[in-house]
């Protein structure tokens, strides 16, 4: 029984299989999810639950004791990972949470053609809860008598009223990593699926977010969607004779243990590498999942713009671009991906020279070198259509305290950093492309003066705070 109990679809930790059908693990990169397994280890009394996701990790649990790795002997702090048949965990994952849900929050879909709710998104739809009962069903047999449990994300929305209805005894509280879309917005989806999402979470006797915004957007919609009663200023929305408290926890980095693996080894010789393949040219870094929300594309138009309107810069910058693999299986993504690939090559073609790649693209997954291109940035680029937080935004002027950050206006992190970043309209390519300028041109002192504030804001609130303010919260 435990007395603490965290819930996410991604996990700490995860298996691969090879072909020889062995198994090797492999734990979380950075942020948040290092952040948090640090929380749960560091207490005697807490469980994390997640789904199992691949067929690697499918391997690893089947043979566990209760779904347990840790009892099988797995180094990974208390863990039950949840073998949801892979049919409902696809419907679940890939249709309802990151092709509908993610779409509706970052306001992605191309309206003229979807979304379509039909026969078959009620089939998926169907799934999608019986993968919130899957997660409710295992909290509330793993919950002490009055235990707290935190569940995150989009993807477990409906986890908070199912739980409330097995074990009334146990304190919920649900937080959303991602934007909450704006009233008009979230009503594509159908009323009910609507109303279904607004009154999961509000199961929970906290809703937390990552900015006034998306928490202000979450409780519109509580208002418009279900006619419930919202007290803005306090912060509380009654609803069912309920009432359920939203609060807002910014997340940041901590500090000290990103510099720690920013130090090692792995990542230093990474930066002799990168350092050997640029020599001294000025350096514009950007490091995300290929992702849509991202903006890669319309990030390096940006740069190609740049580079028309400033040729005395040819030779001397390159654009170090990470876009790491993300969510194969959605053609969208996969799309995107070749998107961005053709972007890249149309830059190289028409700058490249003999002695200069104004651009490396790199779109394999390697976090020691993403924390050396930290190390290395002049410019930071974090351009998001919308997001949650971002937290490269973060680590970024934490490892490079002298690199200018040229941020999104819509990313979550622009409410704590702005004032210090070149913030832009994701949109408008050309403002991107001078602010990139700006970012490589602004005085030693400035960046010195910004890079420290920026660094203090990012490290205000690092995980192991936000985790605590939430649990006092509850
Ligand atoms: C976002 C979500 C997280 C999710 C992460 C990676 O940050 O808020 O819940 O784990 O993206 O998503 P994925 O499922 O593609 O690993």
């Amino acid at each position: 029984m435990s007395a603490t109990l965290v819930a996410s679809n991604r996990g700490p930790v995860s298996f691969v299989l090879s072909e020889d059908g062995s198994l090797t693990m492999r734990r979380g990169g950075g942020g948040l999810v290092s952040g948090l397994a640090e929380v749960v280890r560091g207490r005697a009394d807490a469980l994390w639950i997640c789904a199992a996701l691949s067929d690697g990790d499918r391997g690893a649990v089947r043979p566990a004791p209760g779904g347990r790795l840790d009892h099988a002997g797995h180094d990974t702090g208390a863990l039950r990972m949840l073998d949801i048949p892979q049919a409902t965990f696809h419907r679940a994952y890939n249709a309802v949470a990151n092709s509908t849900l993610w779409f509706v929050h970052h306001l992605l879909y191309d309206t003229p053609n979807r979304p379509q709710f039909d026969a078959r998104f009620r089939r998926e739809w169907e799934s999608y809860r019986t993968y919130n009962e899957a997660f409710a069903t295992a909290l509330a047999e793993e919950a002490s008598h009055g235990a707290r449990a935190m569940v995150q994300d989009y993807h477990l929305a409906l986890v908070p009223a199912m739980l409330r209805g097995e074990r009334p005894d146990v304190r919920i509280a649900h937080f959303s990593h991602t934007p909450w879309a704006p009233p008009e917005y979230f009503g594509l989806l159908p009323d009910d699926v609507a109303a279904e999402l607004l009154e999961g979470i509000l199961g929970a006797d906290h809703a937390g977010f990552l900015t006034a915004r998306w928490a202000g957007a979450f409780m519109d919609c509580c208002e418009k969607v279900l006619g419930a009663r919202v007290d803005r200023a306090g912060r509380v929305v009654v609803h069912d004779g309920r009432a359920t408290r939203v609060g807002v926890h910014g997340l940041g980095v901590d500090g000290g243990a990103l510099w720690a693996r920013a130090r090692e080894p792995d990542v230093e010789s990474h930066m002799a590498a990168l350092r050997e393949a640029v020599g001294d040219r000025r350096l514009i870094v950007r490091i995300d999942r290929t992702e849509l929300s991202k903006n890669i594309v319309r990030g390096l138009t940006a740069y190609r713009e740049f580079l028309a309107a400033h040729p005395e810069w040819h030779g001397r910058v390159v654009h170090l671009a990470f876009a790491y693999p993300s969510r194969h299986d959605l053609p969208e993504y996969r799309e995107y991906t070749a998107a961005v690939q053709r972007c890249a090559l149309e830059i190289e073609d028409e700058y490249g020279t003999a002695d200069w790649d104004p651009l490396i693209l790199n779109v394999q997954d390697d976090y020691a070198r993403s924390l050396a291109a930290y190390r290395l940035a002049d410019v930071m680029l974090v351009n998001p259509i919308r997001d949650g937080m971002n937290l490269v935004a973060k680590e970024g002027p934490v490892l490079s305290p002298r690199s200018a950050l040229v941020l999104s206006r819509e990313a979550g992190a622009a409410a704590e950093l702005g004032e210090h970043a070149l913030l832009v309209n994701p949109y408008d390519v050309s403002a991107t492309a001078r602010a990139l300028h700006e970012g490589l041109v602004m005085p030693e002192d400035e960046r010195a003066r910004r890079g420290a504030e920026l660094a203090a804001a990012a490290t205000a609130l690092p995980p192991q705070r936000w985790f605590a303010d939430q649990l006092a919260a509850l």
